[in-house]
Formats: C-alpha cells, sequence, structure tokens
C-alpha cells in the first residue's frame, strides 16, 4: 500500500501531465490558426504523449493499492508572439516538470520508498529528453528568425513526427 503523502504527490503529478497535455493540445490550435500545419502536428504528437505519462502514474498508483483523485485542470494559454515563443514557453514548462519529477524522487528517497524511486526513473530520463528536442527546435527557430524559408522547411520536417504508442502501458 503505497504512503498516502506519495499518493497525494502522484495525485498532484498527473493534474500537472494533464495540464501538460492541455498546453500543447493549446499550442497546436494555436499553429493551426497562423497555418503552421507541421508545428500543430508535432505539438498535437506532443500533448499525446503528455497523455500516455498521465497513464503511467494511473496505472502506478493503481498498482501500488493508491486511490486516483482527478482534479481541475487550469485553462492554458491561447496565443504566442510566435513559433519561437511558443517553443521557449514548452522549455520552460518541461523545464518546470522536471523540478516536479526531481521533487517526486525527493520525496520517495525521504519515504523510503523504493518503488516509487525505482519508478520514476523512466520520467526522469525522459525529461533529459523532452527538454532536448525542445532546445534543438528553439536553436532552428533562432537560427531562422528573419527567414520565412527556413520556417517552413521547419515546419515540413515537424509534420513528419508521428505518435509510437508505447508498448508496455495500456492507452
Ligand atoms: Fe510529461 Fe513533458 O512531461
Amino acid at each position: 500500500m503505497i504512503n498516502k503523502e506519495m499518493e497525494k504527490a502522484i495525485n498532484d503529478q498527473i493534474n500537472a501531465e494533464l495540464y501538460s497535455a492541455y498546453l500543447y493540445l493549446s499550442m497546436s490550435a494555436y499553429f493551426e490558426s497562423i497555418s503552421l500545419k507541421g508545428f500543430a502536428n508535432w505539438m498535437r504528437v506532443q500533448a499525446m504523449e503528455e497523455q500516455t505519462h498521465v497513464k503511467r502514474f494511473y496505472d502506478y498508483l493503481l498498482d501500488r493499492g493508491g486511490r486516483v483523485i482527478l482534479s481541475e485542470i487550469k485553462a492554458p494559454p491561447v496565443e504566442w508572439d510566435s513559433p519561437l515563443a511558443a517553443f521557449e514557453h514548452l522549455l520552460e514548462h518541461e523545464q518546470h516538470v522536471t523540478s516536479l519529477i526531481n521533487n517526486l524522487v525527493d520525496l520517495a528517497i525521504r519515504l523510503k520508498d523504493h518503488a516509487t524511486n525505482s519508478f520514476l526513473k523512466w520520467f526522469v530520463d525522459e525529461q533529459v529528453e523532452e527538454e532536448a528536442s525542445a532546445d534543438e527546435i528553439i536553436q532552428s527557430l533562432r537560427l531562422n528568425e528573419n527567414n520565412p524559408g527556413g520556417l517552413f522547411l521547419i515546419d515540413k520536417d515537424l509534420a513528419q513526427r508521428t505518435f509510437v504508442p508505447p508498448q508496455d502501458i495500456t492507452i
């Protein structure tokens, strides 16, 4: 049976992951509104990935005999000044999520909850990837800030991203 403090912290993280999905879907809608379909696709896939993060925490809590409590998700912003501003926001948000995951690891260590500490390793590694991929796109956008042709090529590239359902969780 999972510790009540950890149960509450994981429920809070489920809310944070749901907000991430909501934020990226809102960014996808923003990119649709400015006719950047490839960017919109990338954000849509990102939102789907966030939903798999929700499922990981959800299933883990059930496996440990915990109770899933869903709570209100705050509304995300709907406009950004530019594609670069949206991706800078995404990176800032992922850095915040990384700090939340690190706090969960700290709590697992304090509670001597070895199972949760082991479970969280996947998220620690995932955050490294999430921040790196956002940073890579930010660098490309900065290089092409005054180059519409470059933006078009980035859009074509981001259109290639597809959602790959993870094999180890039920969607
Ligand atoms: Fe679920 Fe992008 O962190």
